[in-house]
């Protein structure tokens, strides 16, 4: 029997279990890995292809030899995860295989046949996307996305030698069939207590949805439950049907791709003087810029770090409502509002039920590039190489970007954009003192710059196989 649409709607309460998956078994064999759960390597390349339609016939072949050796399944996936628990044997080399639009058409599918998100349909170069998201314009990305991109393979691994061993390898097969456009070269960032960070310094990945049983009784047990926040998610807001897939439960997904420069030096700079400007403690400014210290204290919860193992996120802002302690402007404030666009003060029609706001959630799988070192504060050079999971570019990224993180009202109006990543940067109002109701202007710059991306499709397991 296949899955019907409420299955995806209605999962059980403790997530789906790859180790005991029942009617979910399917989908779990033709779904590519890394979208339900990270693939947790420390390392990974990103090739950016290109191929003539003479090519096709080749390409194809390469790909379905390509996703037979490396390209891993979400059932593969767990299967790797426990049997490392269980004999400390590493699952090696992890990939993944994505296509563009333009790629499905150089490989000759005709309209009906390439999945229909419009985001992914027009291109992040189109120039109505660029002015909706706030990007600045191609001639200003590098070089190689400003190409017209048909695939993206990532390649990971714990072992950076063998990583690059057999990225080496697969450069040489594909230079007979593809032209390779770009390469990233990505990584795990840490601080010292091990946790993964971004370049900015803040602990980073805390708060996902959460699809799989073992997150979700991770999450139970160190936040005691749900009460304050639900991370768990079905999964039609991360699988749509893959077009082409070959079983009846094949499912893809939409990845949204952006190389995000940081300039860590400038950031670090404008933190010391907003503490000035307010009178603050570094560290607290930080918090007030991203809504979590760096070692992932929600600013809404405490003025100070309280250096947990595990940040909590069992956490809302209803005690904070007037958002004298976690200010609106905050990135984790706009991207994940947890009931904030439910009670939105008089802008009619903008207001939305909590579950509406909870389908926007993405699912992000970004890794830091550049400067290793995080002692150094780097201008350029380094950055986050942001990817994102929806089933919905339009209803998720996108408009997480455009509705939520750029605009100057969010919630009520003068709020100001997200110093992180609002485009283009401007003014926001911050807290004198933190829980109380007196605010003063400041502009915090923006730190972050786009550097080019493009939307894809992660297609099931059974298509790329049978190219
Ligand atoms: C959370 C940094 C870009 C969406 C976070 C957190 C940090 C962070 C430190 C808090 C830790 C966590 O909950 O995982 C950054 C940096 C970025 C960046 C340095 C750019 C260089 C983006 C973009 C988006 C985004 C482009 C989407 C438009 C989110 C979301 C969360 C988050 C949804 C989780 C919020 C929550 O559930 O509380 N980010 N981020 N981030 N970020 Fe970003």
């Amino acid at each position: 029997m296949p899955l019907k649409p409420e299955d995806l709607s209605n999962i059980p309460e403790t997530g789906i279990d790859p180790e005991n998956p029942g009617k979910y078994q399917g989908l779990l064999e033709d779904l590519q890995g890394n979208i339900l759960k990270g693939h947790g390597r420390d390392y990974s390349v990103h090739l950016f292809l290109q191929w003539d339609r003479e090519q096709s016939d080749d390409a194809k072949q390469w790909i379905k030899t390509f996703s037979q050796t490396y390209v891993k399944s979400a059932k593969q996936q767990s299967d790797d995860a426990l049997r490392y628990r269980k004999e400390g044997i590493s699952g090696g080399i992890f990939a993944n295989f994505f296509l563009t639009r333009k790629g499905y058409e150089a490989l000759g599918f005709a309209p009906f046949k390439i999945p229909k998100n419009q985001p992914f349909t027009m291109g992040m170069k189109n120039q109505q996307i660029r002015g909706f998201l706030g990007d600045p314009e191609v001639e200003k990305w590098e070089i190689g996305f400003q190409k017209e991109i048909h695939a993206l393979i990532l390649i990971a691994d714990d072992d950076l030698n063998n990583l690059l061993q057999t990225v080496n390898h697969i450069c040489q097969e594909l230079r007979q069939i593809a032209v390779i456009l770009h390469r990233e070269d990505g990584f795990i960032l840490r601080n010292k207590a091990g946790q993964i960070i971004e370049h900015f310094g803040f602990v980073d990945g805390v708060s996902q949805p959460l699809f799989i049983k073992r997150e979700i009784v991770k999450a139970q047990v160190n936040d005691c439950g749900f009460s304050q926040w639900d991370s768990r998610a079905p999964l039609d807001i991360v699988l749509v049907k893959d077009p082409n897939g070959k079983t009846e439960d094949s499912y893809g997904s939409y990845l949204v791709y952006r190389k995000l420069e940081q300039n860590v030096k400038g950031f670090r700079e404008d933190q010391e003087n907003l503490a000035r400007t307010l009178n603050i403690k570094e560290d607290l400014a930080g918090a007030l810029v991203v809504g979590r210290f760096p070692d992932g204290t929600p600013v809404t919860k405490s003025d100070i770090p309280t250096y947990a193992v595990t940040p909590t996120n069992n956490f809302n802002y209803d005690e904070d409502v007037s958002a004298t302690k976690c200010p609106f402007h905050a990135h984790i404030r706009k991207t994940n509002p947890r009931g904030d666009t439910g009670r939105v003060e008089s802008s009619p029609g903008y207001d939305e039920s909590l579950g509406i706001e909870r389908s926007h959630r993405i699912t992000r799988r970004g890794v830091s590039y550049g400067e290793k070192d995080p002692n150094q504060a780097p201008e350029r050079g380094s950055g986050l190489l942001f990817l994102c999971f929806q089933a919905d570019i339009e209803n998720q990224f996108n408009f997480i970007q455009a509705r939520w993180a750029n605009p100057n009202r969010f919630v009520k109006v003068g709020v100001g954009p997200d110093p992180l990543i609002g485009q283009p940067q401007g003014s926001q109002k911050w807290p004198e003192k933190w829980g109380e109701e007196d605010t003063k202007d400041h502009c915090f710059k923006l730190w972050v710059s786009m550097k080019g991306g493009e939307y894809f499709f992660a297609p099931s397991l059974s298509f790329l196989m049978k190219l």
